[in-house]
């Protein structure tokens, strides 16, 4: 092959291989390439201790006391500004990702349901780079252009039996609350982690609980597909917007005291020199949400 169709053919393989990314839950945290999409700030392939300098857009939603939040990789830029370039904060040492420091995390609650693994919860998160008061915003598989929201984030799960890339997720982070649902592959995915309304915040997305001083692992049902009310859906920016759909029963808790990895508070030392950015599109700029309707 000509030198220039060979570099088209291989661009197109590359292209095709991210395209395959997205929509094959194919990875493993060993077999992920470096990076998975173009233009991506940080990395994929992340070794296995921690570093709070890491640049890993990895996330594990395993259980209550094993998980990641999508959170800044420096102070002092809200999250509408810094969605695309987010890294992984996780409760555990062992994936190459910074670690959330020890007391930020002031309530969290896992479920684990036949469709989704969920954690609700709330804390300072101003030690994980989010600026103090800022309403946060919304992350998601998709993105702009498919490469989600941070770029080239992946998400991992053990919730389901085996370790696996789950390509179906919708998070929403501020400086005091968070939620994270990654959905079981199925027909019923993209509706479960629906990422539409990404101004409506945490308890419209995903209600549940988020009690602070609880540190519950449960099983429970499913939501409901989050806009739908019979045969009425909603959509994000009509003039009223409908109450949150109730949120679905949970049993079988166990409960821990705290949650921990003996990484203290660092506020100073988990901010890092700048990331190299990708540039920010306006249009796709800050997207704040309430809090609560
Ligand atoms: C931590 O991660 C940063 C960013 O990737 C890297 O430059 C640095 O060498 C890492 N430090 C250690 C001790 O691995
Ligand atoms: C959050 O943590 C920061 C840094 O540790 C601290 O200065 C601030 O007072 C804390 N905020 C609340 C509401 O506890
Ligand atoms: C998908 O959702 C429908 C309607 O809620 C339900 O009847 C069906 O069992 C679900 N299918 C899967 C594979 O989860
Ligand atoms: C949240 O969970 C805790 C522990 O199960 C429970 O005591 C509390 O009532 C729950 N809060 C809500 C709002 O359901």
């Amino acid at each position: 092959m000509p030198y220039a169709s060979s570099t088209i053919f291989a661009s197109l393989v590359l292209v095709l291989g991210y395209v395959h990314a997205r929509h094959i839950d194919a990875y493993t945290p060993q077999s992920a390439p470096y990076q998975t999409w173009p233009g991506q700030s940080g990395y994929n392939q992340c070794g296995t201790s921690y570093n709070q300098s890491s640049e890993c857009q990895n996330v594990y939603l395993n259980n209550v006391q094993d998980f990641c939040l999508w959170a800044p990789p420096y102070p002092g830029s809200t999250i509408g500004d810094t969605e695309q370039v987010e890294v992984a904060w996780c409760m555990q040492s062992g994936y190459g990702t910074r670690l959330i420091p020890d007391g930020t995390i002031t309530g969290a609650h896992l479920v684990v349901t036949p469709d989704y693994v969920q954690i609700t919860g709330v804390g300072n998160l101003t030690n994980i780079n989010i600026l103090n008061n800022d309403q946060g915003g919304e992350f998601d598989y998709y993105g702009a252009a498919g490469g989600g929201y941070p770029v080239g984030g992946l998400v991992f799960s053990s919730a389901f039996g085996q370790l696996q890339q789950v390509d179906t997720w919708t998070s929403f982070i501020s400086y005091d609350l968070f939620c994270f649902r990654a959905c079981k592959p199925s027909v019923n995915s993209s509706t479960l982690c629906q990422y539409a309304y990404s101004v409506m915040g945490c308890e419209w997305n995903m209600p549940a609980n988020y009690s602070a001083g609880v540190f519950e692992e449960c099983v429970g049902d499913s939501g409901q597909p989050m806009g739908v009310y019979g045969t009425s859906t909603f959509s994000q920016g009509q003039p009223t917007t409908p109450a949150p759909l109730p949120m679905p029963p949970s049993s079988s808790c166990t409960f821990y005291s705290t949650i921990t990895n003996g990484q203290g508070v660092l506020p100073s030392g988990a901010a890092s020199t700048r990331a190299t950015e990708v540039p920010i599109t306006p249009a796709f700029r800050s997207r704040p949400y309430i809090l609560s309707v």
